[in-house]
């Protein structure tokens, strides 16, 4: 799956931007509060004229703290798949059980220098885990190969345990760094510069699976 990133979009003009990504399998939409991050970009509100604006199922990355606040709304909205930050809150499981109580897929999401063990034993409470392979807060980042540790873990343990879990990667992704995470054992890859950045936003998004189709094998 590849899910293009409007934070690279031209935010004036959101509802063109999404029919611009043809295939796109989710638009990742970036929620930063200028708290949890140093960046500040959208809300509530804008999620809800995007939701008008395209058939496209949003994945909402949620950047900011007290995640148990803010997090549900987004879900009663209509967003696809709701995705906060381990490091924002003492009770990931709770907030995942609001999030899919709400209606919405549930997702946990951990910066680079977050360690995966003490979310191992909770990952059936989501629908995705979202491995962060940039600091959070902007794009057009350099890729940190050194997440790959933590995505072939995640991989083994829902291969091994069958868990329904969609594991995701944000960060750096583009044609010279996809394979490697696909071959990692990524199932759905956040691309923000190289798809918006593209002469055609479309055929990049098209470009960019078949990459990761065929290191998957
Ligand atoms: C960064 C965001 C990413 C960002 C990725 O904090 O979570 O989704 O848009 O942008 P690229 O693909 O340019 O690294
Ligand atoms: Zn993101």
């Amino acid at each position: 799956m590849i899910a293009p990133s409007i934070l690279s979009a031209d935010f004036a003009n959101l509802a063109a931007e999404s029919a611009a990504v043809g295939s796109a399998d989710w638009l990742h939409v970036d929620v930063m509060d200028a708290h949890f991050v140093p960046n500040l970009t959208l809300g509530l509100p804008v999620v809800q004229s995007l939701l008008k604006a395209t058939d496209i199922p949003l994945d909402c990355h949620l950047m900011i703290e007290d995640p148990a606040r803010w997090a549900p709304p987004y879900a009663e909205a209509g967003a696809h798949n709701v995705t906060f930050h381990a490091e924002a809150t003492d009770d990931p499981v709770a907030v995942g059980r609001d999030i899919r109580a709400a209606g919405a897929k549930a997702g946990l999401s951990i910066k680079p220098g977050t360690a995966l063990d003490p979310y191992l034993d909770i990952l059936s409470e989501f629908d995705t885990l979202l491995v962060m392979s940039v600091e959070p807060g902007f794009g057009g980042q350099s890729f940190m190969p050194e997440v790959l540790a933590k995505v072939r873990a995640i991989r083994a343990r829902v291969d091994a345990h069958d868990l329904r879990l969609i594991v995701e990667i944000d960060g750096g992704i583009n044609a010279d760094t996809i394979e490697q995470a696909a071959e990692a054992g990524v199932d759905c890859f956040v691309a923000g510069s190289a798809v918006y950045g593209a002469a055609d936003p479309a055929v990049a998004v098209e470009q960019l699976r078949a990459q990761a189709v065929a290191a998957r094998g």
